[in-house]
């Protein structure tokens, strides 16, 4: 099985998220958290921001030591120099310097031809180089950026010394088959590709990050980049999550899989929605409160004759202890039936079966969701109510 290696920038790039700011002691938290969940690579910040970020970035290195630890950076000397500041403590260390290469950034933003694109960034990546033996190199905008340019891009990248490339999806505007099909090429084209490894970062916001990112994955990449619950700048970036899950559930597809302690995802994604105040949508893949519960009377009743039926991973996986089933209006009798004997109420005749069916029923008129306490005052009830 491919291995796909894992960088997560939650630290960085899901940071960036609107009204999301975290101390230094939240960074640290969740860093030692991402360490537990087996992640590769771990982009800790942008240390040329603000003093403060050096500062947060060198607690992280002097706890976290089992995972690269990657420092962010423009392709400016004075960048560098700050990631170095932020990272001579850590372990094993990783320069991630960008650029963009799409006209519209070429034209609007940085005020440069090709010419320049190529020398600013291969000038940036060799200075790197003296200090770090892992610089990435990501093509700001790839994915809006001439194809053949995009090879040239790499090709520089790798005869500079560059040691991952990175082609992210800045804006969130590629399709998974046109996304695939750069992946394609650069992999069939570029002259010594198999010397680095090649990254994809997506943002999300046609929706199609998680969707983006397995085509990259499909068409050869070796590293993808994301957030726990997909948090980042605007729609966000590529959940964590959602990756790992679809790679653990479709080795028949994909063919490869991360090395993440997936037992941990859930913990990881509570204790990031906390700390950056996010809450997570109850509908989200993978880590929503809704991802594993189950309300129709027919998913109900299928569930518990075989968890399958409903259910492509199983709660566990991630670390949560079962599934739920939520008693509602469109909840059946076999569920109702279970809950009741799971709340010790086992010994009930056919009649007060029914008759306690009945009044549930008549309750998830007036209550979207019904709970054991509810339950509890329904069996009080029909018991004082009986001869
Ligand atoms: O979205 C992006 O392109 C990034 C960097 C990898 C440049 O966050
Ligand atoms: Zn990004």
């Amino acid at each position: 099985m491919r291995k796909i290696w894992v960088l997560d920038t939650t630290l960085r790039d899901g940071e960036q998220s609107p009204g999301v700011s975290l101390t230094s002691t939240e960074k640290v938290e969740i860093a030692l958290q991402l360490q537990k969940l087996g992640v590769d690579r771990i982009e800790t910040g942008f240390p040329a921001t603000s003093p403060g970020e050096i500062i947060s970035m060198q607690e992280i290195a002097k706890q976290v030591t089992q995972a690269t630890l990657v420092g962010f950076a423009r392709s400016k000397e004075q960048d560098i120099d700050a990631v170095r500041e932020a990272l001579q403590g850590a372990e094993d260390a990783c320069l991630h310097l960008f650029l963009a290469t799409s006209p519209i950034h070429r034209q609007h933003k940085l005020r440069m031809d090709k010419a320049k694109v190529l020398e600013t960034a291969a000038a940036a990546i060799r200075y790197g180089r003296k200090y770090f033996s892992k610089v990435e190199f990501s093509a700001e905008d790839a994915s809006r950026t001439e194809l053949d340019f995009i090879c040239e891009v790499v090709d520089m990248a790798i005869r500079a010394g560059a040691t991952v490339v990175n082609l992210p999806d800045t804006v969130g505007y590629a399709s998974p088959d046109q996304f695939g099909e750069m992946f394609r090429i650069v992999k069939q084209q570029v002259p010594g590709i198999e010397k680095i490894q090649l990254s994809t970062h997506c943002h999300d916001d046609l929706g199609m990050a998680t969707a983006n990112t397995l085509a990259a994955i499909r068409n050869g990449v070796d590293q993808f980049e994301g957030t726990i619950n997909g948090i980042g700048e605007r729609a966000g970036n590529t959940p964590i999550e959602e990756v790992a899950l679809a790679l653990d559930t479709r080795t028949e597809l994909y063919g490869a899989q991360t090395s993440l302690v997936l037992e941990e995802l859930y913990a990881t994604s509570r204790l990031v929605s906390k700390r950056t105040g996010m809450s997570v949508p109850g509908n989200k893949a993978i880590v929503g409160a809704n991802a594993f519960a189950h309300e129709s009377g027919i998913h109900q009743d299928g569930m518990l004759k075989e968890r399958t039926t409903y259910e492509i991973v199983s709660p566990e996986r991630i670390g949560l202890k079962t599934s739920k089933l939520v008693l509602g209006k469109h909840s059946g009798r076999h569920a109702f039936k279970e809950k009741l004997a799971d709340m010790g109420f086992e010994a009930l005749t056919e009649e007060q079966l029914q008759e306690a069916f009945r009044k549930f029923k008549d309750l998830t008129d007036k209550k979207k969701q019904v709970l054991d306490e509810d339950l509890l005052v329904l069996m009080d009830e029909s018991r004082n109510a009986s001869p």
